[in-house]
């Protein structure tokens, strides 16, 4: 898809496949619109007068042929009631993901929207608009190559979509970089977003820890940047006990992905005033590390998972490719910070040699584990990870992961769990979250919750009881984590949907890129 930049002075006259307008259904127009109405005598103004377009945000309908307008089609998006001044940040986006979808069916091969300043949400910027408006339009054309058989009958579908789209800026907008930098990042975004779509569809006989560890080290590749595949030998030798105990029962072999990103520290370069960021000795600021799970097949192991929608299972590496689809993001931009990733990657599977309920295993950070429950897996490979990380000396670690069905019946499927050890840090990240339109919720983790991982026979349980399971995981997590500020995103519940649509929604990258971004602005947070 290739987006442009246009600053015009009469909607009316943009010959175009597709022009998309939005418009307050109390029947206040913002200038764009009001053009285009004037245009085809008042057609808009009695459309909606007479009850055509719903009133909810993002209620759609497509005019075809409009008198006086040059464009093909005209597309209505609505931004609910204006008496609010302006729509919210969720109006706002709603009106987009139609646009979006409208955008990804078409037969025009081009189009364009028009965005007026009038309709920005309070306290949010043209540059915030651009970025969120074209992650939203490119996400919205992601389909899955499913591999399925092809039909070569005349009268297939053909290809549907307009690939050529054009922001429609007022004249009076400032010339300025920065929008233009916008655009490409929300593309930048929907092409890691892309790309972690594709690692959780894919089915686990394909997406193995060896697809994982490959699409990372393409991706080093491609960009340049370094990657690390550590083999099962590697992690004897580090001590990877927790980790190795979730691999023993898979005849696949489990891999520790570790990708290095350097984003250019330049002269003037904002990233050195980062506050947030402390230097190490070098001079250099400290990276952030983004730890993944990425369990490629989740059974439960010897605690075998129920038959029904296990094969929902195989998105328990979501994590791990948010955060492989991060790389691709900051990468593609250019972010100047510098950026650790690390995944460790493995099936959970019941083979002859794996882990009993009852077997105690020694962690990396010299912990022991008493593992009553081999389907609370996701904490086990974590914690050898955030061990692993404290090598970096990470500025702060965000860990993602598919942790917890407990976290689903806490918060539902809208928001992420988030829990930290850092109240600024969980401040920034739920900041950045609602940015992009990929919130996430924060829950307690009091010294009191861990009483629950108590053993007989080793330093802790895996398991906590059967309240608060999300809290009591990241609490497990939390004593891995102690030598830097961290936080735990549980995405059990978002990064992918079930049913009819059942597919990856790639979360929480939006949040993950929205809140490099601020960092490489210099601790800014978005507007
Ligand atoms: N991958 C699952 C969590 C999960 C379940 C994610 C359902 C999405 C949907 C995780 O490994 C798991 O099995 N967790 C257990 C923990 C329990 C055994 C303490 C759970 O949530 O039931
Ligand atoms: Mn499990
Ligand atoms: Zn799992």
């Amino acid at each position: 898809m290739e987006f442009t930049i246009k600053k015009i002075t009469s909607p009316e006259k943009l010959q175009t496949g597709i022009l998309v307008l939005g418009v307050f259904t109390d029947g206040k127009l913002p200038p764009s619109s009001r053009a285009v109405d004037e245009a085809s005598q008042g057609r808009l103004a009695r459309l909606i007068a007479h009850g055509e377009l719903d009133a909810k945000p993002g209620a759609a309908l497509l005019l075809h042929g409009l008198a006086g307008v040059a464009a093909e089609r005209v597309l209505l998006v609505s931004l609910g009631q204006s008496d609010s001044g302006a729509p919210g940040d969720k109006a706002w986006r709603d009106a987009f993901a139609a646009a979006g979808k409208a955008l990804a069916a078409t037969p025009a091969k081009d189009g364009a929207i028009a965005l007026d300043g009038e309709t920005l949400p309070p306290g949010r910027g043209l540059d915030w608009a651009l970025r969120q408006a074209s992650r939203i339009i490119a996400d919205s054309a992601y389909r899955f190559d499913a591999p399925r058989t092809e039909k070569k009958e005349k009268g297939a579908k053909k290809e549907r979509g307009a690939r050529k789209i054009a922001f429609a800026l007022s004249a009076a907008t400032v010339a300025d970089r920065a929008l233009e930098d916008a655009v490409r990042q929300g593309q930048a975004i929907a092409e890691g977003m892309a790309l972690a779509k594709d690692l959780g569809n894919l089915g686990a006989n394909i997406c193995t820890p060896a697809h994982l560890a490959d699409a990372a080290g393409a991706l080093g590749k491609q960009f340049k940047f370094k990657v690390d595949i550590l083999e099962r030998e590697d992690m004897e030798k580090l001590g990877m006990g927790a980790f190795l105990a979730v691999a023993r029962g898979a005849r696949r072999s489990p891999k520790f992905i570790v990708m290095q990103y350097h984003g250019r520290h330049g002269r003037g370069d904002k990233a050195h005033k980062d506050k947030n960021a402390d230097k190490d000795k070098n001079g250099r600021p400290r990276p952030v590390a983004l730890v993944g799970k990425g369990i490629t097949f989740d059974s439960g192991g010897i605690s075998l998972k129920p038959g029904a929608e296990m094969d929902e299972m195989k998105y328990d590496m979501c994590g791990a490719a948010s955060v492989i689809g991060a790389f691709k993001a900051i990468a593609r931009m250019e972010l100047p910070i510098d950026v650790v990733g690390i995944v460790p990657a493995t099936e959970n599977m019941p083979g002859s040699d794996a882990t009993r309920p009852g077997d105690v295993v020694r962690s990396m950070s010299g912990q022991t584990i008493e593992i009553l429950n081999t389907d609370a897996e996701g904490r086990l490979i974590l914690c050898d990870a955030l061990t692993y990380a404290e090598r970096f000396k990470p500025d702060c670690v965000i860990d993602i992961a598919t942790l917890t069905g407990a976290c689903i019946v806490a918060l539902g499927k809208i928001p992420s769990g988030l829990l930290a050890n850092d109240d600024a840090l969980a401040e920034e990240l739920a900041q950045c979250g609602a940015a992009a339109g990929d919130p996430v919720w924060r829950l307690p983790l009091w010294e009191e919750y861990q009483d629950l991982l108590k053993s007989n026979f080793a330093d802790m349980a895996n398991i906590g009881g059967r309240f608060g399971g999300a809290i009591t995981a990241a609490a497990f997590l939390s004593r891995f984590a102690k030598a830097y500020k961290w936080a735990h995103l549980d995405i059990a519940g978002t990064a992918w949907v079930s049913g009819e649509a059942k597919g990856s929604t790639a979360r929480p990258l939006p949040l993950l890129a929205e809140f490099l971004l601020a960092r490489a602005a210099g601790g800014e947070q978005p507007h």
